[in-house]
Formats: structure tokens, sequence, C-alpha cells
């Protein structure tokens, strides 16, 4: 790296590394530098367009629905393994079950910061700003327009994935005015794996490309390898938080969902449900209380353990509860918790606040009658 950004740098053999500012919100937000062998500029051919947005079945709805998030179908592909099942336009959430590991192209997301929370799978995410070695638990957070990689140690992988049309950040509050995590957030600076092992691919020759657009996967063929960096620094840059690092807060009586909060982003959170003692007040009842979320839709995606506040609960099962209805824990749910110490539930919330609309795959996996389940 130069002493002094944009500045002259050059090769052994003379020639200029080529510079590039990887910039958000044009030049006035997060960014990186990042010096490469070649300009990443060279395009030797694009092709057409596929269009994979996602297609709406119900774009209005007031019903309580669960989906089982591991029946779809395990797919070869990993970008045809992602199935969106819950969007609107903040966000869109899809579950996927890719089968093998990405090899004779690069993506990249020109749309959204993506959020990918390893349910089941070990691996890593392949990057020019270095490796990103992933297991269970993990969510592994790629700032939007950052080229990647996914290679998979396993052939039955399971994700949750979170396709962001905002930067997804650190909860504000977490944050003191200098930027640093502060002492009562639930995990810290220590708990974010950065890219590693940085290998600088010096290769010219057709590089293909799936780089997403406005719903659209435009073929792109570069002349170099995408990962040629000799160097980086700067802020954005793709990064894991494994789940089993969240710190529960916990309290005499029950503590509300925003104690679980993770993750920031326009109109929605991200929250870990993570196992954890019980609130310690005599009297306390530690499962929910019912509640009327006036201007949000809550979505939960259970991972593992037992879920103490519902009934029938099953790895990669998705509820949705709209704004609008009030919700809670099931029959018998609330007596049952009463003298519990402890809980094992690992489950990742997502809450918006602007409605979801259904995508026709999640119509395909929805469990009928889930909106009736509160009946004795
Ligand atoms: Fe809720």
């Amino acid at each position: 790296m130069p002493q002094k950004r944009h500045t002259q740098f050059r090769k052994p053999n003379g020639e200029l590394y080529a510079e590039e500012l990887f910039s958000t919100e044009g030049f006035s937000d997060v960014y990186s530098n990042i010096y490469h062998c070649y300009p990443p500029t060279r395009i030797i051919q694009v092709g057409d367009p596929v269009d994979v947005s996602p297609k709406v079945a119900l774009d209005k709805q007031l019903l309580h629905r669960g989906f089982n998030g591991w029946n779809v179908a395990p797919k070869k592909d990993y970008l045809e393994s992602r199935v969106p099942i819950l969007v609107n336009n903040d966000l869109n959430i899809s579950v996927a079950a890719p089968q093998e590991s990405m090899k004779d192209y690069f993506f990249k997301n020109a749309d959204a910061d993506e959020m990918i929370f390893i349910h089941k799978g070990k691996g890593k995410l392949k990057t020019g700003f270095g490796e990103l070695p992933f297991e269970y638990g993990d969510y592994v957070m790629v700032p939007r327009g950052c080229m990647y990689q996914i290679e998979f140690d396993s052939n039955d992988n399971r994700l949750l994935i979170v396709e962001s049309f905002s930067p997804i950040t650190y909860p504000k509050r977490y944050v003191n005015k200098y930027g640093q995590l502060l002492e009562h957030s639930p995990y810290c600076e220590r708990d974010i794996m950065t890219p590693q092992n940085l290998q600088t691919i010096d290769e010219v020759g057709e590089f293909d490309f799936k780089i997403k657009k406005q719903g659209q996967l435009y073929p792109f063929m570069y002349a170099n390898h995408p990962f040629d960096f000799v160097g980086w620094d700067g802020n954005s840059y793709p990064y894991t938080f494994s789940i089993h690092n969240f710190e529960p807060i916990t309290g005499r009586i029950h503590q509300p969902p925003p104690v679980h909060q993770t993750f920031s982003a326009r109109n929605f959170v991200i929250c870990s449900f993570c196992p954890r003692l019980f609130d310690y007040h005599p009297l306390s009842i530690p499962a929910p209380y019912n509640h009327s979320n006036i201007d949000s839709d809550e979505v939960l995606y259970y991972v593992d353990g037992d879920f103490m506040s519902r009934k029938h609960v099953e790895k990669g099962m998705m509820t949705l509860h709209p704004g609008g209805i009030p919700h809670g824990p099931h029959p018998g749910t609330v007596e049952k918790s009463i003298g519990a110490k402890e809980t094992h539930e690992l489950a990742v919330m997502i809450d918006t606040f602007k409605p979801l609309q259904l995508t026709e795959q999640a119509l395909a996996i929805e469990m009928p009658d889930y909106h009736k389940s509160w009946l004795e």
C-alpha cells in the first residue's frame, strides 16, 4: 500500500497498480480503497439479462402465516437455490439449499447488501478482500457491490438470506460517537471476523460474472480475475459474526425484543434469539406476553432448540405475524414457562416496518391454517 492514497503505486515492473474507491452514498459514507493488478473496468462482453425478481402472489394480506423453510428443493447452483419468500421495497427474505460451490462464475449483488445466515453447512466466502470461513450460526455479511464466490465443504446446506436495499449496519444505540461498539452492546469488535488470507490472483483471460441489478441477472465477461487485490483499507468490506457470540441481555422480568437486536437497516431490524437464562423475579412469566405490533410485520425463523412460546416448531420454519392483529404465545405455553430456568432456543427475527408481500414460492411451502393455531 502506498503511504498516501491517490498517489503513484507501482508494480515491480514499473507499471501502476489500479486504485479503486469502493464507496457508498456517492463519496459521503463508508468506503474502502482497493489496489488491483488490473483496472476493474475491462469488460470483454455482456449477455442478455435473466429476470430473477421475486414473483409476488399476494401483495396485500392480513393473516398470521407459517412456512416450512426447509421444504424448498435443494439445487446444485447457489444462485438458483435462492428462493424469495417474503419481500417488500426494503428487503427480500429468501431461503436456500445450495448443494455445490460456485466455480464457473463470480457473483455481485449490485442491488443489495446481503446477510447470509448459515443454518447448516460449512465453507468459505471468497472475495478480493480475502477469505471468510463460515459455519453453522454465522451471519455472513456482504456489502452491496462486493464480488464473491461461495465455496461449500458440505452439500447439505441451508441458508436464510436477507437482501437489503439499504446498508445493514450495527444498531446506532450500540455505537459510541467515535464508531466503537459500546460496552453494553451484546457484541463487540472482537466478535467480528474480517477477511483473512488475501491472495492476489494475477490472472488475465475470460472470467464470467453474474451481476444482479434491479432484479435482473446480467452476464458479464471480464478480462482479469476479480480477486487481483494487492491490498486494501477502509470500512466497507465483508465480515462474519456468529450468532453464538451474541451475548443475551436478560432481566428480572421479560425483556422486550429490542434486547435481541443484532443489525439495523432502513425500515427493518434483524434480531438474534439465543440460549439464555430466564427472568428471575419470583413471579415472572418467561413466555412473552401477547402483543399488538401496530406498525411492524414480524418474521421469526426457527434455527434450533426448544421454543417455549410455540408448539409444533420445526427447524427452518418461518412465521409471519403481520402488524395490525395481535399475536402471542400458544395455548399452554405460558403456564409451562413458569419456573423454567433457561431456554435453548435459537432463532433469527426480522421485523419490518412496512408490510411484507408473499411470493408464489411462499404459498408453495405454506403450512395450512397456521392462523388458527392459537385455538385450544
Ligand atoms: Fe412478536
